[in-house]
């Protein structure tokens, strides 16, 4: 009944969010340069997450997911970089130490440049102008000539997603990321504030027991799994044609991998079962995610769920509710034991961030750190209510002192967002922020809670 699968079998299908490009030959012509550059990440690397991510789906480990909502080039610089990795990994040493568990380290980047957008046109002071729909496609700025898409902007961002993956991949093993550095990866403006002392203790803590082992006879040597992390990327496979152009075959297997990054997932407005996305993601052989909003119907989600993942493996499929925090407590608990009852194994992960936007009486677009909280809470409950272990969580973050979202322990409020607000996209958690969501996470996820719950 299903159709053969090829890398351009989406195009038989309705495909939603692409841009319209005044010159066709010339997208051509820049897909087939992107055809003959070198793939970006191995399938062997992507094989290695899906069994990460397997061990997720089992309640073994825990997916942390986060970075920029989108990329850009103007901010592209070896600090970003850093600063996005480095808190990443203060989250998940938190996460870590306090779950006793692995918890496996997917950044929102190195590629996350295109979005999808409500509408086609954006309107200011009565002119009408094409949306922006990502630094890849065209460019922000309010002008005709800035958002007009322009293909030579696919090989920029292949560009800087090879020297972000180069940079981070130097981090992830190059000694940067070695267990020994925990007190160093606290960043400056982070050592003042509160989640900046409760790190502290954390990272003393962690120091200690380091001491213990080295005491014991546990070194790098004996254990170099100290000594760096396994860092996978991934970003929304939005722009099929630039996904199908960096599809390659893989040689040891003879199957198809995106090869743009480790894992790629479908959008909540791209997620048609006959539709474009749909139908190119199942032929990958990655780890693929998929957003699961208030409007997505159970059944619908069961029959994704046979599409995408028709052999039911583990590892294979991750599941993002995306609710909000008003809606997560009746929306979520339906999807859940539909999935559940149909013995489908997957990761179920919480993005915290989509469903909570909210714009301000001065016009700018956040997020109140208390009903991101609020939507992951009740996420957690839910999930154990049902008897599900929670997999994950993504966030839209970033390194920086931003002013994005309100809230938190820095306490930012709304008339604070104007002094550094960067976001090419959606709000994003600053470092603070996003510390603060990792100690709450861990204490949630802590075995001495799960064990009380189990005991009530
Ligand atoms: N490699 C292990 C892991 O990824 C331990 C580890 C080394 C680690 N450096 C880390 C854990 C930094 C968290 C953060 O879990
Ligand atoms: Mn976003």
């Amino acid at each position: 009944m299903t159709q053969t699968w090829s890398p351009d079998s989406w195009k038989r299908k309705e495909v939603r969010q692409l841009p319209s490009y005044p010159d066709a030959s010339a997208l051509d012509e820049v897909l087939s340069r992107l055809r003959s550059r070198p793939p970006l990440v191995f399938a062997g690397e992507a094989r290695r997450l899906k069994r990460q991510l397997a061990s997720v789906a089992n309640g073994e480990a825990f997916l942390l997911q986060g970075g920029d909502c989108a990329e850009s080039f103007k901010e592209f610089s070896t600090d970003n970089v850093r600063d996005t990795f480095r808190v990443l990994l203060q989250m998940a040493v938190v996460m870590t130490f306090a779950a006793a568990k692995p918890v496996v380290k997917v950044g929102r980047i190195a590629g996350q440049f295109a979005k999808p957008r409500s509408s086609d046109v954006e309107v200011q002071d009565g002119v009408e102008l094409p949306s922006y729909r990502g630094d890849s496609i065209n460019d922000m700025a309010f002008t005709p000539e800035a958002r007009v898409p322009d293909p030579e902007r696919l090989i920029k961002a292949y560009d800087q997603a090879a020297a972000t993956l180069n940079l981070l991949r130097a981090l992830a093993s190059g000694g940067y990321a070695d267990l020994h550095n925990v007190h160093q990866w606290t960043l400056d403006f982070l050592a003042g504030s509160p989640a900046g002392a409760r790190y502290q203790q954390y990272a003393d803590r962690i120091s200690e027991a380091l001491a213990f082992m080295r005491a014991c006879g546990v070194t790098s040597d004996a254990a170099p799994s100290l000594e760096g992390v396994d860092f996978f990327t991934s970003h929304e496979a939005l722009h099929l044609p630039f996904e199908e152009a960096l599809t390659r075959i893989d040689s040891t297997t003879g199957r198809a991998y995106a090869t743009s990054a480790h894992l790629l997932w479908i959008g909540d407005r791209t997620r048609q079962p006959d539709g474009a996305h749909v139908e190119f993601m199942r032929g990958l052989e990655n780890p693929i995610g998929l957003k699961c909003g208030p409007s997505l119907d159970p059944d619908e989600l069961v029959r994704l769920i046979d599409i995408l993942n028709p052999g039911n493996e583990a590892g294979r499929l991750v599941l993002y509710a995306r609710m909000g925090a008003d809606k997560v407590g009746q929306g979520l608990p339906p999807l859940v034991r539909a999935v559940k009852r149909a013995g489908k194994r997957v990761v179920w992960s919480c993005d915290p961030m989509h469903g909570n936007t909210t714009k301000t009486a001065s016009g700018y677009k956040t997020r109140v750190f208390d009903s991101v909280l609020k939507e992951l809470k009740q996420f957690i409950e839910v999930l154990r209510a049902e008897g599900v272990e929670p997999g994950g969580v993504h966030f839209e973050m970033t390194g920086q002192d931003v002013t994005e979202c309100v809230g938190g322990a820095g306490h930012l409020s709304e008339a604070d967002l104007s002094s550094r607000y960067h976001t090419h996209c959606d709000p994003r958690l600053n470092a603070d922020q996003a510390l603060e969501m990792a100690f709450q996470i861990a204490e949630a996820l802590k075995p001495a809670n799960g064990l009380k719950r189990a005991a009530e």
